[in-house]
Parts: structure tokens; sequence; C-alpha cells
């Protein structure tokens, strides 16, 4: 085997010496080891990781906004999703009466301009007479998406516009499945007067019970018409009062993403123009966003998650926001260049928007809705996937001279690889995206260590195992993400930025398999592709150290070395990563040179291992998100130990079908 030599590669004595001696050392020891295989990691050689390097992509893709991280709970709140045209279907919401004390339809007489279909309810039945109404009343409901979560204490908002020529008695209700007690009630009660014209109003609901499969109910037993529309209901508690669900946003937090890439994807461009996201549409009072329907994933939004709910997310997470644009071409129709100067403006303005001072026009209206500061814009990419359309060379020089000369500082991401050949255009970054199956993008560990180290450097911004390899979210998958990922680690002088996709799926939509985190209206829980990339959390901003593999039948192992600073408790630690992608255990020598002998605490030092019995495993619904307690559980999850062999020398085994992280707390001068 090979031991801990190699040549000196630095020209200073006491490094040679400290060198020397550290390789001696596990020279010595290597007389009677068993390892075959040595890792060896150089503590005194590193350079910097960008602070940008891991982050996440969200896309509304397999409602992970609608009916996922967008707390809403009602699913077509404005009655828009059937059409602009009426009669409409007004899916998801069902009625409950029949036709003999009840008739729904739609029509055009909302208040609102942008979305003016509203709901008429023609109440036949009464209070009293010939055609009493049924006890509880007649009237509709929503279920929201595949059932909403209402939890015991909690309260939640709902808002409705309503409109009628009579008086109004109108019970607003939270209700489990049926059968079941009511969780919460409160009743709307209003002269003709009152609600002679289109007005708001609000409840507060406070559950007395818990009900993961609730639905939102409007009903009455008093003869009349009512109109609704704009139908809103949240729970208050959302984080940082912003409305996005905690649960969900958490695990974000957990893997400390960088930045956040929104809000497509395909999402973004539409299989048609007309159905692709436009933020200008998605800004303002909710109430008056008119929604739209996304012809990729083929499912209506309201837009409670619009162009402002993004870049506020990015701020509260502490993250660096992407905004993805559309460029003017969508998957089946293009905008000649020679006329694509008004989405060039659009693009423009969503900057000013988002950074542009609170009396500026799009300033302004960021203002008004309760952020006059600027968001920090930093990062826009033109379009999505489009380099070979036959406008998107032409639409980006465009866009890019445009955005350039208003706005030099911000930083500009194409959609052409820039890994094989120099891009033919300028641009701060260039976009690469890779699915493929489990040992094709192991393999890919090493697609950018002979890539350009001038120009632009490149945005892994979709990465993922895809196919049968991955079923809905595998060990497998997760392994060779691992791989890749360690690969674009050590490549992080040329990959600046790196995310998964697709980020979330509620588990009744899914649109695209695999995922990293899975979630229906209560519950949630992270793919093993979630959990590789919690391993990666550290690496942003940390210190790559050369970490060399040498041995027979290593091409299933990767490693790469960091030294990384816990900026909570200032502690200094050296991370080593391995992914092991061999059926066989590995006996394994580290060696970490140029380290002082006992500068590694043993306490504080931990060992992390993701792997499985069988390497198709997936996680599940039955168990709890969090790592590390869940020693014989049968989850997915990386399991921590301390680690009592710490320091410089280690003779670790390696799991089969595994990834393991040592991370070793150093003392404070070390080096
Ligand atoms: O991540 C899912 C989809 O894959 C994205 O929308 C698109 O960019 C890519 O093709």
């Amino acid at each position: 085997m090979r031991v801990c030599k190699e040549g000196p590669s630095s020209g200073l004595l006491l490094f040679l010496f400290i060198g020397l001696s550290s390789v001696w050392q596990c020279f010595a020891r290597d007389v009677k080891a068993k390892p075959t295989i040595l890792l060896l990691v150089n503590a005194s050689m590193g350079r910097p990781i960008p602070e940008t390097f891991f982050g996440i992509f969200f896309e509304e893709i397999n409602h992970a906004g609608a009916g996922g991280l967008w707390a809403e709970l009602v699913s077509n709140r404005g009655f828009e999703a059937g059409g602009p045209n009426t009669p409409s279907n007004i899916d998801p919401w069902s009625i409950i009466g029949d036709e003999s004390s009840l008739v729904v339809s739609t029509d055009r007489s909302s208040c609102f301009e942008r979305n003016k279909v509203a709901l008429k309810m023609d109440v036949l039945c009464d209070s009293q007479g010939d055609n009493k109404c049924p006890d509880g009343g007649v009237g509709v409901y929503n279920s929201g998406f595949w059932g909403m979560n209402i939890e015991e204490g909690k309260t939640y908002k709902v808002v409705l516009y309503v409109r009628s020529s009579g008086s109004i008695h109108v019970s607003v209700s939270l209700m489990g499945s049926s059968g079941t007690p009511t969780l919460a009630a409160a009743n709307i009660i209003a002269s003709a007067s009152d609600v002679s014209n289109w007005t708001k109003m609000e409840v507060l609901l406070q559950a007395k019970e818990s009900n993961t499969n609730s639905s939102l109910r409007l009903t009455t037993t008093n003869k009349g018409v009512i109109w609704f529309d704009q139908v809103s209901a949240m729970p208050l508690d959302t984080y940082k009062g912003h409305g996005f669900r905690t649960d969900l946003v958490e695990m974000l937090e957990d893997i400390k993403p960088q930045f956040l890439r929104f809000p497509g994807g395909c999402f973004v461009e539409g299989e048609w123009l007309r159905n692709a996201f436009r933020w200008k549409e998605t800004v303002g009072p909710w109430e008056e966003r008119p929604g739209h329907f996304g012809d990729v994933w083929n499912y209506w939004t309201d837009d409670g998650l619009g162009y402002f709910e993004y870049l506020q997310l990015a701020e509260d997470l502490k993250t660096r926001p992407i905004w993805v644009f559309n460029n003017g071409i969508s998957h089946n129709d293009e905008v000649d260049t020679s006329v694509v100067s008004p989405f060039v403006q659009e693009a423009l303005d969503s900057i000013e928007f988002a950074r542009g001072d609170p009396n500026s026009k799009w300033g302004s209206l960021r203002a008004g809705m309760g952020h006059p500061e600027p968001f920090d814009l930093r990062y826009v990419a033109i379009g999505n996937e489009d380099c070979d359309k036959k406008n998107y060379l032409g639409n980006y020089l465009k866009f890019h001279s445009a955005i350039k000369s208003a706005y030099p500082d911000i930083k500009i991401i194409s959609n052409c690889d820039g890994s094989s050949q120099p891009l033919d255009h300028p641009a701060d970054f260039y976009d690469f995206h890779i699915y493929k199956p489990a040992n094709v993008l192991f393999s890919k560990a090493h697609k950018f260590d002979n890539a350009s180290r001038a120009g632009p450097k490149a945005f892994v911004s979709e990465y993922a195992v895809t196919g049968e390899d991955a079923g809905n979210g595998n060990l497998l998958a997760g392994l060779a993400e691992a791989g890749f990922l360690i690969g674009l680690e050590k490549n992080s002088d040329v990959v600046a930025l790196i995310s998964y996709a697709p980020l979330f799926v509620n588990s009744n939509d899914r649109r695209w398999n695999p995922d990293a985190i899975v979630f229906d209206s209560s519950r949630l829980y992270g793919t093993p592709s979630y959990w590789v990339q919690w391993f990666f959390a550290e690496s942003s901003g940390a210190t790559l150290l050369n970490a060399k593999i040498h041995g027979k039948s290593s091409s299933s192992l990767l490693a790469s070395a960091i030294t990384w600073t816990n900026s909570e408790d200032k502690k200094t630690y050296i991370k080593i990563k391995i992914v092991n992608f061999g059926s066989r255990s590995v006996n394994l020598r580290i060696c970490i040179r140029r380290l002082i002998r006992h500068s590694i605490r043993k306490s504080g030092s931990t060992k992390t291992v993701l792997t499985s019995a069988n390497l198709m495993d997936e996680n599940s619904f039955a168990e709890p998100r969090k790592y590390m307690i869940l020693a014989n559980a049968m989850q997915v999850v990386p399991i921590q130990s301390p680690l009592e062999n710490a320091g410089k020398r280690m003779d670790v085994v390696i799991l089969p079908y595994s990834f393991t992280s040592f991370n070793l707390l150093k003392k404070s001068t070390s080096i």
C-alpha cells in the first residue's frame, strides 16, 4: 500500500520537517497496519471556497409553493382557476346542499379589475318555511391542497370579500373530514346596506382541536343571493410572520443556503409565453393578483407567493436572491430579438422593484408592500435552459447590455454551458444543469477538473440522479450526488455556486421525481439527497484543503477536506467527507499532514455516517425529520457519534455504500 509519503510541496524547512515527520508517523504505524487505502490531507495548503458556494433552488413545481411553502390554506381563492370565461369550473370548491336549496355559479362581477370572476350563491332555502335549510346550512367549502392542516390552539385569519342584495348571516368555519366536530367557527352578520357593495370581512378562528384533513366552509341558512370573492385563510403562525410554512423553511435553514435561486426552472419559461411567470402580475395586494396557470407543471397558482415574497424569503433566510426571469422565450414560442425590448424593460423594472429608491416607480410599490429598504438583489439569470433556442443569444445580449448599463454591479448568469468551450458572449456565470443515472453522475465528479479556469465560473444550479436509479429518492441517488458534490467542492475555484433540484414535492402531486424534501399538509421528511446536502452546509466560505486518496481499488471512493469556523462558537474544525460508492467496506488510514501533534481535540470531534441496509432504501413520513436521534430507525438519515480516535492520523472503516464525515475540532494554533 501507499503510505503517508509525498514529495515536499513547500520550500519552508519548518513545513518540510513537520511534513516529513507526519509521513514518518504514518509510515511507522503501517508496519502492522491493516488499511489498504490512504487519504492524505494537507492542512497547510488551502484555497477559499466561494462564500456563495452552497445554496438552494426553489421552483414552483410539485405544488412546492402553492399548497406548500406558502401557507395559504385556500386553493383557488379568487375563483379564477377555471379561466376568465363564466360560467366556470370552481374546483376545488365544492357545494354543501342540493339543487333545491342552493344554486352556485360564477360571474364576472368582482371589484378586482385583474381578476373579475366571483362566486355567486343563490340560496333557495330559508331559516323557516316550506323550504327550510338543512341543519348546518348550505354553501361552499374548500379543502385547500389535499386537506388543510388545522392545529389545536392556533389561530387562522380568514379574509373574504362579500356582496349581497340583502342582509347576510354567514357562518365561517373550519371543519375536519365529514362527521368530525367543528374545529372553529365565527359568524359574519351584516345588514343589506353594509354589503350592497363589495366589502372586505375578516375573522379570526382559533382551533379547538387538530385535524390534518380539514376544510373551510362558508354556509348560511338564510334565503338570498350572496357573492364571494378572494377568500383567504392563513395561519397567524408563519415563518417570521411573512406567510411561509415554518416547518418547511426550517429544513432550508438547517442546510445553510447561501443563495436562493427562484422561481424556476421551466416555471419561468412556460410551455407558452402566455403562461410564463410574469412578475408584475404577482406583486401588490394579494387580492388584486390575477394568478396564473403554470402550463409546464400543469397547475394553477393564485400567486400569493409572488416576486416580493421570494425576495422576502431570501432575506428571511439571510441568503442571496438569484432571480431567474423570462427572456421572451418559452418552450414553444419566442419573441424575436427585434421586438424584445418590452421584455427587457420588464426585467429592468423588476430590478428597480427589488432595489430601487422608495420614491421610484417600482421601488415605491415595494415600499407600499411594507419593505422600504431595498432587497439585496445582486444576481439575475437571463432565462432557463434556453441556450439552444433560436433567439437566445440575440435576446440575451439585449438584456445583458441594458442591465449592465443600468446596474453595473449585477452579476448575470447565461444559460449556455461554458464548461467545455468558452462562451461567445459576456457573462459573469454560466448555468449548468445535470440529471443522470447514479453511476454517470458519480463519474461526473471529475466533470470540472479540466474546465477552463479563465472566463466565467459555473453555476451548477440543477443536479440530481433521476430515472429508475432514483426511486422516490433513495440512498443510491444520494451517494452518487455526494460523489458529484465532492468533485464540485474540489473544483470550487471554477464552480462558484451549486444547488440541487427540485427542492420540494407535495406528495399529492409528484410532477417531478425525486426531490429533496417531501411534504403533505402536516408532515415532511428529507430524502437522502436532502441529507447529502446537509453535509455540505459548512462548505461555503470554508478553506478547501488538498485531500488525495492513494491505494488500490479507490475508484469508488471520493474524498474532500475543508477547514471551517463555526460562526456561533468560533471554533475551527477540519471536516473530511468520504463517499464509498462501492459494495465493500474500506479500511482507510487518514493522515493529516502539516498539523502539529495533539492539535486535534478528541472531545468535540465527531463522525457522521449516512448509510442504510439497502442501497434502494428511501425515507418516509413515518419518522421525524431530525438527524442523529434515530440510531435504530428505518430512515436514511445521518447518524452522528463521538470520534474517539480523532487525531491527525486515524485508521477508520468506511462502510459500503456510505457517506461519512469526520469533523475534527482543532485547538486554536495548530498548523
Ligand atoms: O428541476 C426540474 C426541471 O428540470 C426544471 O424546471 C428545469 O430547469 C429542468 O429541466
